[in-house]
């Protein structure tokens, strides 16, 4: 058997996305540890869930730092000190510092609700619906400098139906994003998947274009 990931998850609000993976973890679907949970928002849910969940949760204030850089690095400095393999960012809501994230390239990644390179920033869903798209979705990527614009390893869609509203179509969404974080972060803990300069590898070999999420939950 080979070792567990240590997987450290960073959230600034809900935390559905962390109650997911440590939640497969728990049912044993997963080769990864979750280590920790950490947040820049001190009030942030994702916290509360982390200690119910007895996965250690730590709330760095960015007003207690000089700067956002000195934020940036300190928050990463804390998640280095719990040696993870992984660091999934998981709706936290901050554009770091360049140089930090090229210290964790190729071990960070993102999930993003949109099928991008649709829609990086904010309002996905509703860029979505108002673009008339037929189809929306989310993106697992690896994380790099450019906003969102890391190299995408996988996507799940589902179809915007009429009369969809911002949420309607996020509260759909949501649940596939769970299935497809704990997809993908399983991927990477098996070794499957990895980052290659600035391409994704499955097995050694460049990925021709982003894996699908089936129903089934599997990627292909
Ligand atoms: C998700 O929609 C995720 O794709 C985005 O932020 C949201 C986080 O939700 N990056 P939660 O905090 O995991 O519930």
């Amino acid at each position: 058997m080979t070792a567990h990931h240590r997987v450290v998850v960073f959230a600034s609000g809900r935390g559905s996305n962390f109650a997911a993976l440590a939640e497969a973890q728990r049912r044993d679907e997963l080769p990864i540890e979750v280590v920790a949970l950490l947040s820049d928002k001190p009030a942030a849910q994702a916290l509360a869930r982390a200690r119910a969940t007895d996965v250690e949760a730590v709330a760095l204030k960015p007003r207690d730092y000089a700067s956002r850089a000195d934020f940036d690095h300190a928050i990463f400095d804390r998640a280095a000190q719990f040696a993870p393999d992984l660091i999934v960012l998981a709706g936290f809501m901050r554009i770091i510092d360049p140089a930090v994230v090229e210290q964790w390239r190729g071990r960070m990644i993102n999930i993003h609700p949109s099928l991008l390179p649709k829609y990086p920033g904010l309002q996905t869903h509703q860029r979505a619906i108002d673009a008339g798209d037929a189809e929306h979705g989310a993106s697992v990527h690896f994380v790099t400098a450019e906003l969102d614009g890391g190299p995408v390893i996988a996507q799940v869609s589902l179809p915007v139906t009429l009369g969809d509203s911002s949420e309607s179509l996020a509260a759909r969404l949501l649940p596939l994003e769970h299935r497809l974080l704990i997809a993908t972060t399983g991927l990477i803990a098996g070794g499957e998947i990895a980052l290659d300069g600035n391409v994704v590898v499955r097995n050694g070999k460049p990925l021709a274009a982003p894996l699908h999420l089936d129903t089934d939950g599997r990627l292909g």
